[in-house]
C-alpha cells in the first residue's frame, strides 16, 4: 500500500491565528493577546478533559476557552458575540503552503488523511471552506475514542482506521505534543515548525524530519520513507 501521511489540522493546516481578524471587530485592540489566550486555553482544556475522563465536544473546549480568554482581558462579549466569534473559528484560514504542499504529496501518490481534535463534522466544514477536503481519503477524528491527543487510545484509532502498521504511517503536526505523543505511539513524524521561534520539547523524543513549511515536503517524506524502508 501507498505510504500513509496524516496531517493534523488546527495549527498544521489552518491557521488558527486567522481568527485575530474578525477578533478585532468584537474585542478591537486585544485581539491579538484573547486570540493567543484563548488557542492556549482551548488545548489545556482538551488535554484537562482527556485526563479526567469528561469528554466533551471539542467546540466545547473552544467556546470554554474563548470566554476565559476574554475574561481574562477585561472583554464581555454578548450573546450575538460570542456566537460570531465561534463562527469566525469555522473560517478560519488555511496557511498559504498548504494547497501546493499537499499537491505535490498527491501527485506523489502519498496516501493523506486529517487527524484531529476536532469534530469529523467540524472538520469536514472547515477543510472544504478552506478547499481542502478533496485532498484526503477521509477526516479523522478523536471524537469515536471520547478523548483527546496525546492519549495513545487515539492515535491507536488512527492506526486501526489506516489500515497500516503504526511504522508505516507518518503524522505531520505543527504541535510538538502531537508529535510526542504519536511517536511516542510509534508512529513516524514531521514536526512543521510553523514559526522557528517554537522549541521542541525536551522529552528526549525527536521527530524523524523537522519541515519549516510544507513546501518540498513530498521529496522529504518520499526520501524518508525509501531510507526507513531500506533499514
Ligand atoms: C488538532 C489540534 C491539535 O487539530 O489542534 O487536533
Amino acid at each position: 500500500m501507498a505510504p500513509t501521511i496524516v496531517f493534523d489540522v488546527y495549527g498544521t493546516l489552518i491557521n488558527t491565528r486567522s481568527v485575530e481578524r474578525a477578533l478585532g471587530s468584537l474585542v478591537g485592540p486585544k485581539s491579538r493577546v484573547v486570540s493567543e489566550l484563548w488557542r492556549q486555553k482551548q488545548l489545556e482544556y482538551s488535554f484537562r478533559r482527556g485526563l479526567m475522563r469528561e469528554y466533551r465536544d471539542f467546540s466545547v473546549c473552544t467556546r470554554d476557552a474563548l470566554l476565559f480568554a476574554c475574561e481574562s482581558n477585561g472583554v464581555q462579549l454578548s450573546t450575538l458575540e460570542q456566537e460570531q466569534a465561534m463562527h469566525a473559528y469555522t473560517e478560519l484560514e488555511a496557511f498559504d503552503d498548504v494547497k501546493g504542499g499537499l499537491a505535490d504529496l498527491l501527485s506523489s501518490k502519498l496516501r493523506l488523511f486529517a487527524f484531529s481534535n476536532g469534530s469529523r463534522t467540524d472538520i469536514d466544514a472547515l477543510l472544504r471552506h478552506a478547499m481542502l477536503r478533496e485532498s484526503f481519503i477521509d477526516v479523522l477524528s478523536v471524537e469515536e475514542v471520547r478523548s483527546f491527543k496525546p492519549d495513545p487510545l487515539v492515535y491507536e484509532y488512527l492506526v486501526n482506521q489506516c489500515e497500516v502498521p503504526a511504522g508505516d504511517i507518518w503524522l505531520v503536526s505543527s504541535n510538538p505534543f502531537d508529535v510526542i505523543g504519536a511517536a511516542n505511539y510509534g508512529l513516524r513524524t514531521v514536526w512543521l515548525r510553523r514559526d522557528p521561534t517554537t522549541i521542541f520539547d525536551p522529552w528526549g523524543v525527536e521527530p524523524d524530519l523537522v519541515v519549516l513549511g510544507l513546501d518540498y515536503i513530498a521529496s522529504k517524506i518520499q526520501a524518508a520513507v525509501c531510507n526507513a524502508g531500506e533499514r
